[in-house]
């Protein structure tokens, strides 16, 4: 059944707005007392709503201004995770560096350590109440990594829990397996390589196409990274990169591996910029690991201008980034690398659907999923203004209706 939604006081649709470079408001394609028709959770116009509501369909009218966003994409994660590294922060604040703890066997292999021990069970439940409050914040689609387990049992207990909990819930998880997150400690870097390659990976396969991996000295160098990545490539994964957190090299790996994003960036250099904006690899910002660890922000500005494609993701994970706010994080990046509204909002819509290589969904147009976030403001700037504290009040996937946090939509069916 075709169903009409609106008014809206603004459409955020990103129709035409291009996938590389620097954005200003014009390039929104902003649709002014706006609604969207659509049916099985496909859009089919997206227009005025005096004009559509004029056919006969039924017609849901919401009440009080809203502005409507495409439901909003976290383009990298590590959401399924058990136990706590408050005391990591602790230490990092009294000198320690994020690498030092990871050498000296702490860090992430603390949370293999909760990881293996804690049940499928649990850590569906606990990925079920994360994945719970992105909807909340109006994001439906959420890209979720393994690498928590780093032995073949574990990790494809994380990537059945991520399938698993893409069944139960209403968001689309994204599954990527992050074997290659650090060594663990029983083997060695070469050795655990070779296991992932010939145990490990080919059962991953199952459950994702998609693979990831730490470029960086603590956990794989560039050139152990490449031939690794290369025969992943052989076996059918595509590549997204932790790369160049902090030294540069991965994110040139990452294009010449064609990956389809490059994540992090914070050491990248204006040469490695320059290869990236020449690529179709999506250059991820991720604010939340700077914030965590008290260190620089991606150089998205620059990014934007050398002419990359740039997405923002929150990170979410238990070390680097445990905040998990999309939209306040993307909110300080806009402000300290002064982005626009245009470049942060595309940045978390279709620039991030393009480092999950999902086409579908990340603008409101014609033939995408109905996926979308009304916040409750007549003004678009309202929403990173408010630094992640205006929350969507009206979340659709695929059509569906998820929360009416007490919005009047009055049903009035039109036959
Ligand atoms: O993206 N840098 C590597 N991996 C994650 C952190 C994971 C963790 O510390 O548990 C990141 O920051
Ligand atoms: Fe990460």
């Amino acid at each position: 059944m075709q169903q009409l939604i609106g008014p809206f006081s603004q459409i955020l649709t990103f129709g035409q707005t291009p996938v590389k470079g620097p954005l200003s408001t014009e390039q929104i394609n902003i649709i002014h007392q706006g609604a969207v028709l659509f049916e099985d959770g496909i859009i089919l116009k997206v227009g005025n709503f005096e004009e559509l509501s004029k056919s006969p369909i039924a017609v849901h009218e919401i009440q009080g201004d809203h502005v409507l966003l495409p439901g909003l994409i976290d383009c990298h994660t590590h959401m399924v995770w058990s136990g706590s590294r408050a005391a990591d922060f602790e230490r990092r604040n009294s000198g320690y560096t994020y690498q030092q703890i990871l050498a000296e066997g702490g860090g992430i292999l603390d949370t293999v350590g909760w990881v293996r021990k804690s049940s499928a069970e649990n850590l569906k439940m606990l990925l079920q109440g994360r994945v719970n409050r992105h909807l909340e914040d109006g994001i439906t689609t959420i890209e979720v990594k393994s690498g928590y387990g780093l032995d073949e049992a574990n990790e494809l207990k994380m990537l059945e829990v991520i399938h698993q909990v893409n069944v139960d819930t209403k968001a689309d998880l994204v599954s990527t397996f992050l074997g290659a997150h650090v060594c663990p400690k029983e083997f060695h870097k070469k050795e655990y390589l070779h296991y992932l390659l010939n145990e490990v990976a080919p059962k991953a396969k199952q459950w994702t196409h998609r693979a990831d991996a730490f470029v960086e000295a603590e956990a794989f160098s560039v050139a152990l990274a490449r031939p690794y990545l290369e025969e992943l490539i052989k076996m059918g994964f595509e590549l997204t990169l932790h790369a160049d957190q902090f030294s540069r090299g991965g994110s040139v790996l990452a294009v010449d591996l064609n990956a389809r994003s490059a994540d992090h960036l914070e050491a990248t250099t204006t040469e490695d910029m320059l290869h990236l904006a020449q690529s179709n690899t999506v250059a991820v910002a991720l604010p939340g690991a700077s914030l965590g660890l008290g260190m620089p922000f991606t150089p998205a500005r620059k990014l934007l201008d050398a002419g990359a494609i740039l997405a923002i993701a929150t990170d979410w994970n238990p070390g680097s980034a445990p905040g998990g706010d999309l939209v306040g994080q993307s909110s300080i990046l806009a402000a300290r690398e002064k982005l626009t509204a245009a470049e942060a909002l595309s940045a978390i819509t279709f620039r991030a659907a393009l480092a999950l290589g999902v086409t579908d969904r990340g603008r409101l147009i014609p033939g995408n999923l109905m996926d979308a976030a009304a916040f409750p403001t007549h003004d678009f700037r309202e929403i990173l203004y408010q630094q992640g504290h205006l929350k969507p009040d009206l979340v659709w996937k695929k059509g569906a209706l998820l929360s009416s946090n007490g919005v009047n939509t009055k049903s009035n069916f039109k036959f």
